[in-house]
């Protein structure tokens, strides 16, 4: 059952009308009806983004949960407060001291959503497009502080003015357009709202024809075929890094991108230059297929450069309090100004 404030806080996604429960959905104002069942509502329903609905409901299922590795979880927690410009867990804690609502975009397995749940007392949504949100579901069903969302984030259905945070990390770039979403998420922003962004990094000219390459190759082939080529480049990734072998950049190969000066392992310097080949020795061979197969599998995945990222935060009248870009992503983090 969703309750009554969480109501408050959404809209029709199609006619931005007030929404009431009835217990078993939320009801527009012209009758348009979309499901609940326990934490979960169900706002999509269209077909657009179907592709990426598949290529990512494939991946989560398949998905090898590390969720209690804490290994793991310290090695994401540390590169994403880094990424953010967070000193440490206290900073981060201080900057969600006052968020009240949370917007999660693109919420995958919860990743996000747990940290936000350890590190602020907020309410908070995890959007999310395929049926990760079965999973997302359960693993929160005893939890009244999440509620989950499928939808599009496009047609979102947050009020204007509702969410204190907007957290989108490394999901609207699997969109035609993410300078629109944006905009239209940050519309639901409160009048101190706080943002956080990260998209993919526009890559070498090489890379982008790589990966270009690679993609268009299997965009029509099955999800298990896919998958399985995502094994083979794991494969290939793995092999390149047991040889042990670093290279110091002597200068930049400006269409391989520019590394020069960086010191760094032959896979790596691949992996940057020419295509991705991603091979972590401190995960498992599973995890490192998923990061493959996640950036191949996707129908749709935009490069965003840095001046266009912070484009967006100014259009939407956001001042940027962190600014950070790598050879994978741009990161901002901003505020209402
Ligand atoms: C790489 S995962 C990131 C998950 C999470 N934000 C995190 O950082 O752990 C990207 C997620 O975005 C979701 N996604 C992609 N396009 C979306 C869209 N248009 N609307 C909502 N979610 C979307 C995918 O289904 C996927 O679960």
């Amino acid at each position: 059952m969703i309750e009554n404030n969480i109501v408050l806080l959404l809209r029709d996604p199609r006619s931005n009308s007030k929404l009431k429960s009835d217990g078993n959905a939320l009801v527009a104002e012209n009758n348009a009806t979309y499901k609940t069942d326990g934490n979960l509502i169900n706002f999509l329903h269209d077909e657009k983004n179907k592709a990426t609905e598949e290529a990512a409901s494939f991946r989560w299922d398949k998905s090898k949960r590390l969720e209690t590795d804490s290994g793991f979880i310290k090695h994401q927690l540390n590169d994403f407060l880094l990424r953010y410009g967070f000193d440490n867990i206290e900073s981060f804690k201080i900057f969600l001291k006052d968020v009240k609502t949370i917007a999660e975009i693109g919420a995958g397995e919860g990743r996000m959503v747990d940290w936000f749940l350890e590190y602020s007392n907020a309410t908070i949504f995890a959007l999310e497009l395929s049926d990760s949100v079965y999973y997302l579901k359960e693993k929160y069903k005893n939890n009244e502080r999440v509620v989950v969302v499928k939808a599009d984030a496009l047609y979102h259905p947050f009020a204007d003015g509702s969410i204190d945070l907007l957290s989108c990390e490394q999901a609207i770039h699997h969109t035609d357009n993410p300078g629109k979403i944006f905009s239209s998420l940050c519309k639901s922003l409160s009048r101190n709202g706080k943002v956080i962004l990260a998209v993919y990094a526009k890559k070498s000219a090489i890379r982008e024809k790589f990966d270009t390459i690679i993609r268009d190759t299997i965009a029509k082939e099955s999800s298990e075929r896919k998958f399985d080529l995502a094994k083979k480049i794991t494969e290939i990734g793995q092999i390149l890094s047991d040889m042990k072998v670093d290279v110091e950049v002597p200068k930049s190969f400006s269409e391989f991108g520019n590394l020069a000066g960086e010191k760094m392992s032959l896979q790596r310097f691949l992996y940057f230059s020419v295509f991705k080949c991603f091979w972590n020795d401190d995960f498992s061979f599973e995890k490192s297929v998923e990061f493959n197969h996640d950036w191949y599998s996707y129908p749709i995945c935009n490069k965003t450069s840095l001046e266009e990222g912070s484009l967006w935060f100014i259009k939407n009248g956001l001042g940027i309090d962190y600014i950070d870009s790598n050879a994978s992503n741009i990161n901002i983090r901003g505020s209402k100004k």
